[in-house]
């Protein structure tokens, strides 16, 4: 084989793209530095709605997230497009309306490339990343961790393939 390894392109996917997608690609992003892969990999977060186009991460996402070490403030809200269906090798949805979502919009051959978050963690394959917009600092929290477990369970799948 001659030249670099393709990269694998993996972009997470929510409602507003401002709460659990941009922490899902920090907590993604900071896994993949700390195992020492970041040149394997090209990761981004878009949302189903298109309400918060340009916005940056909802300040209680920057927060929790800032907590546990990781910066997400730099990252800006953008809407899915067709084209991220070929752009991206894994499109992964925080929930199962996001799933569904995602599932109308891809062209023919490429709804394999869709799963959900927790599809990668053992005993939680068919659970939702709750939507910690309307609640309290808590459900940030519990975003957090789901999505650290996602992330590893994602990481070690990919390194196995
Ligand atoms: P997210 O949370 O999908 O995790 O980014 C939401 C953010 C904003 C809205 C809904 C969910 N909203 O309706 O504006």
């Amino acid at each position: 084989m001659t030249g670099a390894a393709a990269k694998t392109r993996v972009l997470f996917v929510c409602l507003g793209n401002i709460c659990r997608s941009p922490m899902a690609e920090g907590v993604f992003r900071d896994l993949v530095e700390r195992a020492g892969l970041v040149d394997e990999f090209e990761i981004d977060s878009a949302g189903t709605g298109n309400w918060h186009i340009g916005d940056p991460p909802d300040q209680r996402a920057v927060r929790a997230a800032a907590a546990r070490g990781i910066d997400i403030s730099g990252q800006r809200a953008r809407q899915v497009r067709a084209s991220d269906f070929e752009a991206f090798d894994h499109l992964i949805a925080m929930d199962g309306a996001n799933f569904e979502t995602l599932a109308r919009m891809a062209p023919g051959n490429r709804a394999g490339r869709i799963s959900l978050a927790l599809a990668h963690v053992p005993g939680k394959g068919r659970c939702d990343v709750p939507d910690p917009y309307y609640g309290g600092p808590e459900g940030f929290e519990r975003a957090l961790d789901l999505l650290d477990e996602a992330a590893r369970g994602l990481l070690n799948q990919i390194a196995r393939n």
